[in-house]
């Protein structure tokens, strides 16, 4: 097995965010069993097609400066090694999203990547010379390409047209889900 660097699930400090919160906020985005059944399948679809949608993401990221500069030095310069390592926790990030169960480990890793992308932990894991937080605008207009590109993903491996659209808005609501616990590290709280 190989070992993921930076990657901590299982090890992490416990998210302030409840299981009941979770619960809640699974209802707001109409998230039900039949979703965690479509995303078993989208598991298995996008299993070996995970290099290609990262191959997307990145090429996204990198034709939009603003976003670019998430990664990159003060002087502007890409910080190839972070890039690279961030990139290969992405990758698990799509078979987690699809296969873990959403407990309390899930719910303690989901806050840490919300850390990662603030001035709480931004660069830490990697040891980047980068900015030190992401802005929350960003990562949520992000949900609207990370959703849109996965779908022809969905479709490549012959299922029907239910199916595919099941697991897209399956997926959709995993990430909006993950969001919306992310944004809990911004700011002190308070309002999330
Ligand atoms: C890290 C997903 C938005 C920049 C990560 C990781 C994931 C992820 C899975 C790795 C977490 C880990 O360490 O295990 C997402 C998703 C987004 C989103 C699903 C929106 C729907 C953004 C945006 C940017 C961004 C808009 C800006 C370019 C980064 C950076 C890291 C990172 C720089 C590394 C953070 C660190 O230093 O640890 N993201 N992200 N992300 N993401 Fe995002």
């Amino acid at each position: 097995m190989s070992v993921i660097d930076g990657y901590t699930y299982g090890q992490n400090a416990t998210s302030p965010v409840t299981l009941d919160d979770l619960s809640d906020l699974r209802a707001s985005v109409l998230f039900g069993p039949d979703d965690e059944e479509a995303l078993r399948l989208a598991g298995d679809v996008l299993e070996s097609q995970v290099e290609d949608v990262l191959d997307v993401w990145y090429g996204f990221v990198g034709a939009n400066p603003h976003l670019l500069a998430s990664f990159s030095t003060p002087e502007g310069q890409p910080v190839e090694q972070y890039l690279a390592r961030v990139r290969v926790r992405f990758g698990q990030w799509i078979l987690d999203t699809c296969r873990r169960p959403y407990d309390q480990s899930w719910l303690d890793y989901q806050h840490e990547i919300g850390l990662r992308h603030t001035s709480a932990k931004k660069n830490h894991t990697d040891s980047a010379n980068a900015p030190s937080y992401v802005a929350l605008r960003h990562v949520i207009a992000l949900i609207y390409p990370i959703t849109a590109t996965i779908r022809p993903f969905l479709e490549r491996k012959g299922h029907s047209a239910e199916q595919v659209e099941a697991m897209f808005q399956a997926w959709f609501k995993a990430v909006v889900l993950q969001v919306a616990l992310w944004a809990r590290a911004y700011g002190d709280g308070k309002e999330w």
